[in-house]
């Protein structure tokens, strides 16, 4: 746990500039950026293990990413702004020399896409920090309901409300920095 802490500690100041935000996406996405250490917490709170799937659903720098694959996980981003994109892949170097030179192993896929187009069947953690239109979202959260599986933890980040799923909100939510939910063993 401590050695998880010291590498969560070190990557920090690659992601210590001010908060950014611009529109993404010709104006449908929203990149703002989350800070450390909430995404910290919000990972814990869904209790993040070392080998557990990972993906963050519109994944900007990559920050949230790099913290799950520090945690163990096999951790993925899918980001459809190719700026973005690119500055992930140039972080995700910087991350890979300190991580790697203090001997962890990592699992990091970045990928450049739109996240509607994947997936989310195999997935044990799910972050999802919305910007976008609340039609998309809504789209975003009927997926969410339909593919996890049961079990399978979705962190929704800086959501202001939460919204109306099946799924069982866990205590470990801490309203307005995220909420946990958990899919049940019905899908129904
Ligand atoms: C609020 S930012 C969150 C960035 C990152 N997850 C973080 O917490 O620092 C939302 C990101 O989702 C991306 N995005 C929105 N809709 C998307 C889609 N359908 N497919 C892929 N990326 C998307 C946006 O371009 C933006 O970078």
């Amino acid at each position: 746990m401590e050695q998880i802490e010291l590498r969560l500690e070190l990557i920090d100041p690659i992601f210590s500039e001010p908060p950014r935000v611009r529109y993404t996406m010709g104006g449908e996405g929203l990149y703002m950026s989350s800070r450390m250490a909430e995404i910290r917490e919000a990972l814990a709170g869904a209790k993040l293990s070392a080998g557990d799937r990972f993906v963050d659903l519109g994944s900007g720098d990559g920050r949230v990413v790099f913290a799950a694959a520090a945690v163990g996980a096999r951790a993925m981003g899918i980001e459809a702004d190719p700026t973005l994109h690119d500055l992930a892949e140039e972080r995700g170097r910087a991350v890979r020399e300190i991580l790697q030179a203090g001997g962890a192993s990592l699992s990091i896929e970045l990928m450049r896409g739109n996240f509607f187009d994947h997936s989310l069947k195999d997935a044990d953690v799910v972050f999802y920090y919305s910007g976008g239109s609340p039609i998309r979202q809504k789209e975003i959260y009927r997926k969410l309901e339909e593919e996890l599986r049961p079990g399978a933890r979705l962190i929704l980040f800086r959501a202001k409300i939460a919204p109306e799923m099946r799924m069982e909100i866990l205590p470990a939510s801490r309203p307005p920095f995220h909420y946990i939910f958990r899919q049940g063993t019905s899908q129904k």
